[in-house]
């Protein structure tokens, strides 16, 4: 969700109005990217990094989060979207800790749609994570020693019992990954749009995944293999 700043500063705005619109498209594309038949929607809301912004920066978002959160509780509920979080949320502050968590657990049940929201989230820090915790599971006995099958690595990953994302989105005209599911993503598709997030529209979401139904997808497979001749 990049190019909040950027959105801003071309209005003469501070940085915190470019974040405030940017909650309306989550707010927008929670739904949006459901009625386009997704099932799971990842925003990545906060990274590691991040956490290195100035300050006010950095109490502005959470501030942000712990609004939208109080709001989106009941939305979420009544739309049944099921909430979830990958990330090193411990560190968050705890009344933004403990709104997740309730969040979270008033939609546990619901298994149409899922937004997964990345907060405090870094790749490598989730490599470190699971690393810690199944390096512990071997010393347990619970996991055999030696090089893990990746089946298994992954159980240990904040995705553990997530799907891998067919389809990234990166916002505002920059070509970065960002340390952003990584692992993951390694066989997703990548769209990169000009538009900033604030600006990011429905038509933009369609026309993101109409682009991803025309490619190919061949995990390391040759063309004839995926489509054997005579399929369409
Ligand atoms: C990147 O734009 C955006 C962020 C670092 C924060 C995204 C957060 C929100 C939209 C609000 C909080 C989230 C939720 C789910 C309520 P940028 O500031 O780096 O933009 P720039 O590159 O133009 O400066």
């Amino acid at each position: 969700m990049d190019g909040n700043g950027r959105w801003a500063k071309q209005r003469g705005l501070p940085r915190i109005e470019g974040h405030r619109r940017g909650v309306e498209t989550v707010r927008t594309m929670t739904f949006a990217a459901r009625d386009l038949g997704v099932k799971m929607l990842t925003l990545y809301a906060f990274s590691v990094e991040n956490r290195n912004r100035p300050e006010d920066e950095v109490g502005a978002l959470m501030g942000l989060l712990e609004f939208y959160l109080r709001k989106e509780l009941e939305t979420f509920v009544r739309d049944r979207v099921r909430l979830r979080t990958i990330g090193r949320t411990g560190d968050l502050p705890a009344g933004v800790q403990r709104l997740l968590r309730d969040t979270v657990k008033a939609t546990e049940k619901f298994d149409d749609y899922t937004l997964v929201l990345a907060l405090n989230y870094g790749s490598r820090t989730e490599v470190q994570d699971a690393v810690g915790a199944y390096a512990a599971a071997v010393a347990a006995g619970s996991e055999p020693p030696g090089s893990p099958a990746w089946d298994r690595f992954q159980n240990y990953l904040y995705t553990a019992d997530m799907p891998d994302p067919d389809l990234v989105i990166r916002t505002s005209g920059e070509t970065r990954l960002s340390n952003f599911l990584l692992l993951q993503a390694a066989y997703a598709e990548w769209f990169f749009t000009p538009v900033f997030w604030p600006d990011f529209s429905r038509e933009d979401l369609a026309t993101a995944i109409a682009d991803y139904h025309r490619r190919e997808r061949r995990f390391g497979r040759t063309s004839e293999q995926v489509r054997p001749a005579g399929t369409p």
